[in-house]
């Protein structure tokens, strides 16, 4: 197709307001996937992302779409919905020249939409805003072409209503797809350079390729080299999604589509990265390419040890389709053999967590969070620390966190426990703007390690469930922080271990001290729980001795039995961790960690 018929868009729209439903329609308008075929949501192929609702990994569709009689190609590259793969989104911004704002005509504009909204503004994307759901009797669409007007600068008459349901209002939607979004621009002429906005690993063909094509050709056989790494492959076949990968003879300027080289993971071909001609190779990489930066690290442990090599063989697996996970071997005295792992965010983590958990059947615990911290010693040396184990004995001279530039969407009656949260979590009010009376957007600057200890629950149960967060990171800050450690018995457990701000660190070690004596069984002798700063115990909490005599119930001769509750009880010492002299049940750790 000709560059001047093709129309590269996307759908910038908050988690539920109707993007998957809307995108179906669109398939099914255009013919490319008819009814009978038909499932919900065809675009979400992996299963966690149907149950939870999240598109994880961008896809791109090719429709045809005629108008006026005259035949186009609309490209719908489809964005992840969520804070930690912001910069997924971003490089899917990057492919399009025109994104729908999409709405819920029952809900109005969130917080990650804002945030996407603005980037896709940055991007210097064509935006046509959508009210969607006006099928549903609550459905306030004028009510909502006011907020979304005043905020893009349009008049409240731009804004197309549609159901994603009913499909009302979009073949008009379409229409203004190919009306309003320019066509790409590029140099057909010049040395081919595509941008990777996604890539997917398929057990069968090894890793697909999303690419978008800004100048040039890409064709297939020919060699094409990854400009930021240099290696070069051979383009084994290239095509469009249509909906099922269809080959074509390669791929112009304008284009998207996918292609796939035969390379086994998604590192060796990575999002932002330029595909160039290995024979005429471009002179510049496109613009944005970063690697991915992993901002939140937690100690992954299996709960039965046994499974050690089924996780090393789950997160070897998992890698292949995610080139932001990162992991090495750690162990710890009270959770034994498991991995350090790093993650983009909290979201991040949570999903890892599950697909073990699901797809692998392991069960396995996770330690908190903690995000980089970068700490100089008093003899001048830097040290990048992620994780407690990891922070400096003894006196440091500066310590920095990460910073977060926070937005917070909330109906105005809750403003007042928003600020209050914020505030109790170190952060700085940047900035404060109503979208209409009801609702104001909040700027505040966060410390990271805030955010990701249980601050998107509070936010939910303060405003139960009406505000919404989204965050970017930048910069980081002086902070005073400590490490704080348990003792059991005067020995470390080393998986309680956390770096705290000095302010918190009393209330920390109260709550972690408490915890683990209702937790740990009482035995034979006096137990101290304590929690210190260095050699300097801020709590203390004591595990009181009892004399466990478990024959004690067996009144005399039942020699079978007796023996039985010994065998019981040796059983059960398996499982114990010894720490300080002290059996400790490996549950009891899993449940200080799991137990808010
Ligand atoms: P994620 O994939 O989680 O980002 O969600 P999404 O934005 O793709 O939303 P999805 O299409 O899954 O729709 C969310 C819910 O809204 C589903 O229960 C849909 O059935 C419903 N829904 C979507 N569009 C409409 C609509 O036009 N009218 C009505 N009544 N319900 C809709």
């Amino acid at each position: 197709t000709p560059a001047e018929y093709i129309r590269n868009f996307c759908i910038i729209a908050h988690i539920d307001h109707g993007k998957s439903t809307l995108a179906d329609r669109m398939l099914q308008l255009t013919g490319i996937v008819d009814a009978r075929e038909m499932r919900d949501q065809y675009l979400d192929r992996m299963d966690i992302e149907r149950e939870r609702g999240i598109t994880i990994k961008s896809q791109a569709v090719r429709m045809p779409w005629t108008m006026e009689g005259q035949a186009y190609a609309l490209n719908m590259i489809d964005t992840p919905g969520h804070v930690d793969f912001s910069y997924e989104v971003n490089r899917s911004l990057a492919a399009c020249e025109g994104a729908i704002l999409l709405v819920d005509a029952t809900q109005g504009i969130e917080a990650q939409t804002l945030a996407n909204l603005y980037m896709a503004l940055e991007n210097d994307l064509t935006i046509i805003p959508v009210l969607n759901k006006i099928d549903l009797p609550s459905a306030q669409p004028e009510k909502y072409a006011q907020e979304v007007a005043s905020l893009l600068g349009v008049e409240p008459e731009e804004c197309i209503a549609v159901s994603g349901k009913t499909g009302a209002g979009v073949p008009e939607l379409l229409d203004r797809i190919v009306s309003e979004i320019s066509s790409p621009e590029g140099d057909l002429d010049a040395p081919s350079r595509a941008m990777i906005f996604d890539s997917v690993y398929d057990i069968y063909r090894g890793v697909v390729t999303y690419v978008r094509v800004k100048d040039g050709r890409l064709n297939p056989r020919e060699r094409v080299a990854m400009m930021s790494t240099g290696s070069s492959h051979e383009l084994l076949e290239i095509g469009v999604i249509a909906p099922e990968p269809k080959p074509t003879a390669g791929l112009a300027a304008g284009e998207v589509g996918y292609l796939i080289t035969g390379v086994k993971d998604v590192r060796q071909s990575r999002v932002g990265d330029t595909v160039t001609s290995a024979s005429r190779p471009a002179p510049a990489p496109l613009e944005g390419y970063a690697d991915p930066k992993p901002m939140v690290f937690s100690g992954i442990y299996p709960i039965d040890g046994s499974d050690y090599p089924a996780l090393r063989e789950a997160l070897d697996k998992l890698r292949l389709n995610d080139a932001a996970l990162q992991y090495e071997p750690e162990n710890s005295v009270a959770l034994g053999f498991g991995f350090r792992c790093g993650f983009l965010g909290l979201l991040h983590l949570d999903i890892i967590r599950e697909r073990i958990e699901r797809e692998f059947d392991i069960s396995i615990i996770a330690t908190a969070p903690s995000v980089v911290y970068r700490v100089i010693t008093d003899g001048g040396e830097e040290v990048t620390v992620t994780n407690p184990s990891e922070f400096p004995d003894g006196k440091v001279a500066h310590i920095s966190e990460p910073m977060a530039k926070a937005t917070l969407l909330t109906p105005s009656e809750y403003v007042g426990t928003l600020m209050e949260l914020c505030q109790q979590r170190r952060g700085n009010l940047q900035g404060m703007d109503y979208l209409s009376e009801e609702r104001v957007e909040l700027h505040y600057d966060l410390p990271l390690a805030e955010i990701v200890t249980d601050f998107f629950d509070q936010l939910k149960s303060r405003t139960k469930g009406y505000a919404s967060l989204d965050y970017d990171l930048e910069g980081e800050q002086e902070a005073d922080l400590v490490k704080v450690d348990l003792l059991l018995n005067h020995e470390p457990v080393d998986a309680f271990s956390a770096i705290v701000h000095r302010e918190k660190a009393y209330s920390y070690g109260l709550e972690m001290t408490k915890k683990l004596r209702n937790l740990i069984p009482r035995q034979q002798f006096e137990i101290p729980v304590q929690a210190a700063i260095g050699t300097r115990v801020i709590a203390r909490e004591t595990i009181r001795a009892v004399r466990k005599d478990v024959l004690a119930k067996c009144y005399g001769g039942d020699v079978s039995r007796k023996r039985k509750l010994l065998e019981k009880q040796k059983e059960g010492k398996k499982r114990m961790k010894t720490i300080g002299r002290v059996d400790v049940p490996q549950e009891a750790f899993v449940a200080a960690l799991t137990s808010e």
